[in-house]
């Protein structure tokens, strides 16, 4: 729940073509343009997207934050009413009301694909706006943030391998990937690849092919030597078994008083924010700050010595990676906020 107002803007309009409420909220631009990604899933209700966009958009000024990016947090929600089918009609002109909200924000919001959307998406939005990141290589972007999303839970992975097992290899280890998503399926793959027994979990067991599967419903809770959460959030409470928790979904835990219980657990839970970077720094460092591919993905590589430095911070201050996650978001804001 959203407890007090801390967001700098947020509009939620009805969307003129689709009738499909749009939100656009901005938490913090203390950094620089508020920078975060277009979710299109179904919602029960406009309230649900709502309350989605700005748990979203706060968790994207922390991503960014501790990216040590010079960008604030968004977050663009089109929340399709659970009611309705979502055709292809409906879905064009809902992004189409969407492209025409972002451009209302004139570049203080700047806007790249989440669940629901990709690089083909960008590109008709740049129709609207400018201010779209991720179009495709054919259209001068820089394409999906997915193989870097994924690259960044490798590094962070490693990290917590090394912290949980001692050893940075994940071969012999049993993994849970939960969402087999564009960023979960190819997380799947290449952990398979490199010797770890997968098993998988997605409500379209279609996607799951190929792989040992479990129910979603079961999924958080396996015996497993590690879990990776990377469905929608708010999924991780505290009874989860496997010893190690990281992945690229937003908003992993059901609230963040799990941190502690999962610590008191024996759990190692690698903060959400700081896992899930690989797409933004990629894409912000190329299209925004005009690095070439090896250096945007060298920076993306930088996640792993962050989880070993707020795991390590953890352990030795008692606390839980979460508060040192949160600790390190605060110095970036308040420091480079002065800049
Ligand atoms: N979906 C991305 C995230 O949650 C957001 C994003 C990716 C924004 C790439 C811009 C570019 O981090």
């Amino acid at each position: 729940m959203v407890e007090s107002w801390e967001h700098e803007e947020v509009v939620t309009r009805l969307g003129r073509r689709s009738g499909v409420p749009v939100t656009v909220a901005v938490h913090s631009r203390r950094l620089g343009p508020a920078a975060g990604g277009i979710r299109l899933r179904q919602y029960p209700t406009w309230q649900d997207g709502l309350t989605d966009a700005l748990r979203l958009a706060k968790g994207m000024t922390y991503k960014n934050a501790a990216a040590g990016l010079p960008f604030g947090g968004g977050k663009t929600v089109i929340a399709v009413p659970s009611s309705v089918s979502l055709t292809p009609t409906l879905r064009a002109d809902a992004l189409a009301d969407a492209g025409e909200l972002i451009a209302s924000f004139n570049g203080t919001y700047l806007a790249g694909p989440d669940i629901g959307t990709g690089p083909d998406d960008m590109v008709y939005l740049r129709s609207f706006t400018d201010h779209v990141f991720c179009l495709p290589e054919s259209h001068g972007g820089t394409g999906s943030s997915s193989g870097p999303t994924a690259r960044g839970v490798l590094a962070a992975l490693r990290a917590g391998l090394a912290a949980v097992f001692g050893s940075t290899s994940v071969s012999g280890r049993r993994v849970v990937v939960v969402g087999m998503g564009s960023v979960g399926s190819l997380l799947a793959r290449e952990l398979s690849a490199q010797g770890a027994s997968v098993v998988v979990a997605d409500v379209d067991p279609a996607q799951c092919a190929g792989y040992e599967q479990v129910p979603v419903a079961a999924a958080y809770s396996v015996a497993a030597d590690v879990l990776v959460p990377a469905a929608v959030g708010g999924v991780i409470g505290p009874r989860v078994r496997a010893p190690l928790v990281v992945g690229p979904a937003n908003n992993q835990l059901v609230s963040d008083d799990v941190a502690a219980a999962l610590r008191d657990a024996g759990v190692v839970w690698v903060p959400d924010f700081v896992a899930s970077a690989g797409g933004v720094i990629y894409t912000l460092s190329r299209e925004a700050s005009g690095l070439d591919r090896e250096a945007a993905l060298a920076r993306v590589e930088t996640i792993e010595e962050t989880v070993a430095t707020v795991l390590a911070s953890a352990s030795t201050s008692g606390t839980t990676p979460l508060a040192e996650a949160l600790k390190l978001a605060e110095q970036r804001l308040d420091t480079l906020a002065l800049t």
